[in-house]
């Protein structure tokens, strides 16, 4: 077992890493939440049908009485409409301030649970138990939580910390190979922007068994960057920006896909890629780092490249038809393991971009 302290002042929080932690859930949830009832535990299908019965066990062991709320697998289903949905079902289950709300699954659960915890009644306590690994080392920790709208993602949303994360990294061996990759997207950015030394310890484990089988660790040493960047700019105004590496242009190429074609995991490590090529034009980034980042990612399986068109392009770094000029921060790296903001307008990125990689 393994415990990190997101120490932030009067609402710290442990993030604990146990296999098996989801058949003591309940004795934690009590320790955290001593005078709790009820808990909502959220889930998908997917989720709840694999894990949701061991969750619910373990916390009427402990005497909580656990309803599961479950919505369909899917970013489709971080929506208004599950939110209010959700908020009429707490409502109904009698759920007090005292009470609790799991977020059982991958990022959708934890944003939409998150979300709906943060805004019911006030805030209830929120438990995170993320079951993807992209959840494990990213969403679960930091206390962004949102749901999409009809015109972009994570709209409406706000900063809510959880009261705990209890992370069980056994789940991972359920999770289909290409939320697996997606995972792996986020976990090589750690190493690109913050850690050389786990880029390359990670170089040496170029597949999902050998990940897998130094998990404890991987998901240690993310967490752990995760929690130094929170700790130092919880609301994402400076350092916490470092963690868009790779998300600018990935945010096109997600567009370009209609959000159907290019999973997440998939357009960031293109992004990665695409900002590291920008960063060696720019005399930022030495040319040996994109060959390093493009390999790593190939390993998994993740593309290094995505046809994308100008006005994509010009719509993910906010020069399409509704805004236009001002700076844009593109993150790119001075070295692998040491990420930087380098701000530049709008026009030059797309005009960078254009040269780089329209053809
Ligand atoms: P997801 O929650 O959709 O999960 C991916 C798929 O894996 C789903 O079909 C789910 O049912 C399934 N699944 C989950 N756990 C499983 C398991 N253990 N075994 C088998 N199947 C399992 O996707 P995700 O990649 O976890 O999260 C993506 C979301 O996270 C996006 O909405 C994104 O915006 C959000 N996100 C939020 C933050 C944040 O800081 N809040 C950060 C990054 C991403
Ligand atoms: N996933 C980016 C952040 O938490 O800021």
């Amino acid at each position: 077992m393994s415990t990190l302290t997101v120490d932030l002042p009067g609402r710290a929080y442990d993030i604990i890493i146990q296999p098996g932690i989801l058949d003591q859930a309940g004795e934690r949830v009590r320790a955290l939440c001593p005078r709790a009832r009820l808990v909502a535990v959220v889930t998908d299908d997917t989720v709840g049908a694999l894990y949701g019965q061991r969750l619910t066990r373990s916390l009427q062991a402990v005497g909580l009485t656990a309803q599961v709320f479950s919505v369909a697998p899917g970013e489709p289903s971080k929506c208004p409409e599950n939110l209010v949905k959700l908020w009429l079902e707490l409502a109904q289950m009698g759920l007090t301030r005292t009470d609790v709300v799991i977020a059982l699954g991958g990022g959708v659960v934890g944003d939409l649970a998150g979300f709906a915890a943060a805004t019911m009644l006030r805030g209830v306590d929120l438990i995170q138990v993320p079951t993807t690994l992209l959840a494990q080392v990213d969403s679960s920790v930091g206390g962004k939580v949102a749901i999409d709208l009809p015109s972009g993602k994570n709209l409406a949303g706000c900063f809510y910390q959880p009261r705990g994360v209890l992370m069980d990294p056994e789940t991972l061996a359920t999770l289909p190979d290409a939320a697996f990759a997606d995972g792996m997207a986020e976990v090589i950015k750690y190493g690109a922007i913050f850690d050389a030394a786990f880029f390359h310890f990670l170089a040496q484990r170029p597949n999902r068994a050998a990940v897998m089988s130094d998990i404890g660790q991987v998901l240690y040493t993310c967490c752990d960057w995760k929690r130094k960047v929170v700790l130092a700019d919880e609301r994402d105004r400076g350092e916490r920006m470092l963690l868009n590496f790779g998300h600018t242009l990935g945010h096109a190429y997600e567009k370009a896909g209609g959000y159907q074609r290019w999973t997440h995991g998939q357009a960031v490590s293109a992004g990665m890629v695409a900002a590291t090529r920008i960063g060696m034009e720019l005399d930022i980034t030495p040319p040996d780092t994109l060959w390093e980042i493009a390999r790593l990612c190939a390993a998994f399986g993740l593309p290094t490249a995505i046809e994308c068109s100008n006005e994509d392009y010009a719509a993910a770094i906010g020069l399409d038809k509704k805004s236009a000029g001002g700076d844009i921060s593109l993150i790119v790296l001075e070295a692998l393991g040491h990420a930087v903001a380098r701000k530049m307008s709008k026009e030059e990125l797309l005009a960078l971009v254009d040269r780089l990689f329209v053809f």
